[in-house]
């Protein structure tokens, strides 16, 4: 049995984590650039590519899942912190998947520019403002729970490490697997 998440994995959750901080550091950020400069422009752009990514990250992730066992935790949680963490992460994948599906679906269907890297995007060519209103509007109303998973997941994590003591987050860390 692997000690460690696969090398795939732990680079993946490691961009997943700037990439998520990129992308709430952007949209946080813009209420101080002026309507229609450069840098609100450059911020906005940042928030759907950031975003962007991460939905695409978060699915390599559950596909990288499905061919790799999660590695044991030394000593063995109890049941009940399993069971926590496994609700944390199902969340954080819902989550975090479903956000930028809901941000692209506002943009695509608001029919006005909108772009990736820079890059326009494609629209609809026949928009439909009160649908792009309603998924901006469940994207706004469930962004702020993020704050709460990764909290939640971060301090989880750093309490199995300094407190518990045990591989917890080992298991994440960049490094060589041991006997490679
Ligand atoms: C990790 C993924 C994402 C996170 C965590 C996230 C988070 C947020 C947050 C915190 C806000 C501000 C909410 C508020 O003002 O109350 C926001 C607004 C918004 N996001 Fe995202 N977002 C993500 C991905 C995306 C993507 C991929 C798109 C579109 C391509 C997008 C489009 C928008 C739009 C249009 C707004 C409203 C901006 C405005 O009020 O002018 N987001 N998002
Ligand atoms: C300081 C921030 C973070 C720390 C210290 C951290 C640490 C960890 C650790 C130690 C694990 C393994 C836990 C276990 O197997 O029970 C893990 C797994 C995981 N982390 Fe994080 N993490 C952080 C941020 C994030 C962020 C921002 C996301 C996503 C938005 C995320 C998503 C996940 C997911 C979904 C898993 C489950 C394993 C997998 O499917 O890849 N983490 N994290």
């Amino acid at each position: 049995m692997r000690e460690k998440f696969a090398a795939s994995q732990i680079k993946l959750h490691w961009l997943t984590f700037f990439l998520v901080a990129l992308a709430y550091a952007a949209i946080e950020l813009r209420g101080f650039a002026q309507r229609g400069s450069w840098q609100g422009y450059t911020l906005i752009v940042t928030h759907f590519t950031a975003g962007t990514m991460v939905l695409v990250l978060m699915l390599s992730r559950l596909l990288l899942r499905t061919r790799h066992r999660s590695p044991a935790i030394l000593p063995a949680a109890p049941r009940w912190q399993t069971g926590l963490a496994h609700l944390t992460h199902t969340l954080i994948y819902a989550l975090f998947i479903s956000l930028p599906l809901m941000g692209i679906a506002s943009r695509y269907l608001w029919g006005r520019d909108w772009w990736l890297f820079g890059f326009s995007m494609p629209v609809a060519n026949t928009p439909d403002a009160d649908l792009a209103k309603a998924f901006t509007g469940w994207h706004k109303t469930l962004a702020p729970l993020g704050y709460w998973l990764t909290g939640l997941h971060a301090v989880a994590a750093l309490f199995h490490h300094y407190f518990l003591k045990d591989n917890t987050l080992l298991r994440m860390m960049p490094g060589r697997q041991r006997g490679q």
